[in-house]
């Protein structure tokens, strides 16, 4: 998040959830789906405003691996590795993404346009192996696919 990012935005997720015991894990979830993250300073102004401290806050967030504290890039990646797409050849294509890309698992590209996430089943085995870019999925992947969807994407960028 920007500095002088607009923390009023929480506003009304807490005005309805910040007096309702147990509801830190759906007002953390509101804060991702605005700011695409959980930002430092979102977290403070959720300790501030609900009287906990934002240690209490991270304690809870960082359990649950929904929750990323880190902007992702235009692009997110999410490549499945459960058990269909392990078993259907996974793990060379995270290596073939991740060596085209320059990024570990979890990392964003220096252009800011490409985050690489490895996710457990994406509801869709029958693709195996898969991933999506946003919204839309790509299924019975190979290295070489995957590399070619994303420079696909890359060069709509240039182009743009
Ligand atoms: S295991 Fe990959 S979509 Fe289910």
């Amino acid at each position: 998040m920007q500095k002088g990012c607009d923390l009023t935005r929480l506003d009304p997720v807490l005005a309805e959830y910040a007096g309702v015991p147990g509801s830190l894990i759906t007002v953390l979830q509101h804060t991702q789906e605005l700011y695409g993250y959980l930002p430092h300073e979102a977290i403070c102004y959720i300790a501030q405003k609900t009287g906990t401290t934002p240690a209490k806050v991270m304690g809870v967030a960082t359990f649950y691996t929904q929750f990323r504290f880190q902007p992702v890039g235009k692009y997110h990646i999410m490549l499945c590795d459960g058990t269909a797409c392990h078993v259907n050849g996974s793990a060379g294509i995270a290596q073939a993404v991740c060596q085209h890309l320059g990024i570990e698992p979890g990392g964003t590209t220096e252009d800011g346009l490409f985050t690489l996430s490895i996710v457990a089943c994406l509801g869709c085995c029958s693709l195996s192996p898969v991933m999506t870019v946003n919204e839309d999925a790509y299924g019975s992947l190979t290295p070489a696919r995957a590399v070619e969807i994303l420079d696909g994407l890359r060069a709509k960028e240039v182009q743009a």
